[in-house]
């Protein structure tokens, strides 16, 4: 694929992820329908709205492309020559509460046997008007509101003790239990930890250089897609917590992403 068709996969993205983010944004301060959808997992009626608004732009552009989406919708297909790896709500228990954390996340991700390659990935946050862009080897950058966009870079940290980390739960009893263990460490290790309740959004503020390190036991494809180009292109890296490779699997994915820098001893 050449730069040009790399940019453009690129502004798509971006512009499905804001034009998602500005109906979530008008949508979160109004009355909610809220469903259980699993375990301690919602969905809204603005998941399936921001959803539909993203699918329906990529598919008028891009007719043979296939996706991957948290929010089921049998009218999509699922294979292509670019699959649209998209989380239209990204932090939704927090959206649902009117807590101002959560992301649109979409990622144009090639895909091959055992995963995805992400090519080009967006992740916006509507609540302060920040696009998070990237395109593989052409590096990342962050647009604040209608300012240019400037580079984004992972911070330089490389002593843990100095580290500000962040973590979220997974709905699972007993991947929380493992969490807790984890935690109890990088608690006692970090300069301090953080909760935010959005996978997408944390990744992306370590790509930013915001945060140093970012810990989830249970994603999944559509957490992780966008970030994991946002970092590859930042300087950054997504691992398993024992530094391996991370292993794309809808059932849930074991992430630790960071500035690449730090050694976590997890
Ligand atoms: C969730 C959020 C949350 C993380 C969960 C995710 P959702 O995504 O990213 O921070 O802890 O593992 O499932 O359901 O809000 O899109
Ligand atoms: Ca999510
Ligand atoms: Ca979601």
């Amino acid at each position: 694929m050449n730069v040009d068709e790399l940019n453009e996969l690129r502004q798509v993205a971006c512009d499905t992820a804001v034009s998602a983010g500005k109906l979530a944004r008008e949508m979160w301060s109004q009355p909610r329908q809220i469903s259980h959808k699993g375990f301690r997992d919602l969905v809204t009626d603005a998941d399936i709205a921001t959803q539909q608004c993203i699918t329906d732009a990529v598919q008028a552009r891009y007719p043979d492309h296939g996706f991957l989406t948290e929010e089921e919708d049998s009218q999509l297909s699922a294979t292509g020559p670019i699959i649209w790896i998209i989380d239209p709500i990204d932090g939704t228990t927090n959206y649902s509460r009117q807590l101002p954390e959560f992301c649109v996340s979409v990622a144009a991700c090639r895909p091959h046997p055992g995963g995805y390659e992400p090519l080009a990935a967006a992740i916006y946050d509507p609540m302060r008007e920040e696009l998070f862009s990237a395109a593989k080897g052409q590096g990342a950058t962050l647009q604040i509101g209608g300012a240019d966009p400037t580079p984004m870079q992972v911070s330089p940290i490389t002593n843990t003790a100095q580290a500000v980390m962040a973590v979220d739960w997974s709905a699972s009893a007993a991947t929380r239990l493992n969490i807790m263990g984890l935690v109890n460490k990088l608690a006692q290790d970090s300069f301090t930890l953080r909760a935010i309740g959005t996978a997408a959004l944390a990744m992306a503020w370590v790509a930013a250089g915001r945060v140093d390190g970012y810990l989830n036991l249970r994603l999944r494809p559509w957490d992780v897609a966008a970030a994991l180009l946002l970092l590859q292109e930042s300087g950054g890296t997504i691992v398993q917590p024992n530094g391996e490779p991370i292993v794309w699997d809808t059932a849930g994915m074991a992430c630790v992403a960071s500035n690449g820098r730090l050694t976590l001893n997890l």
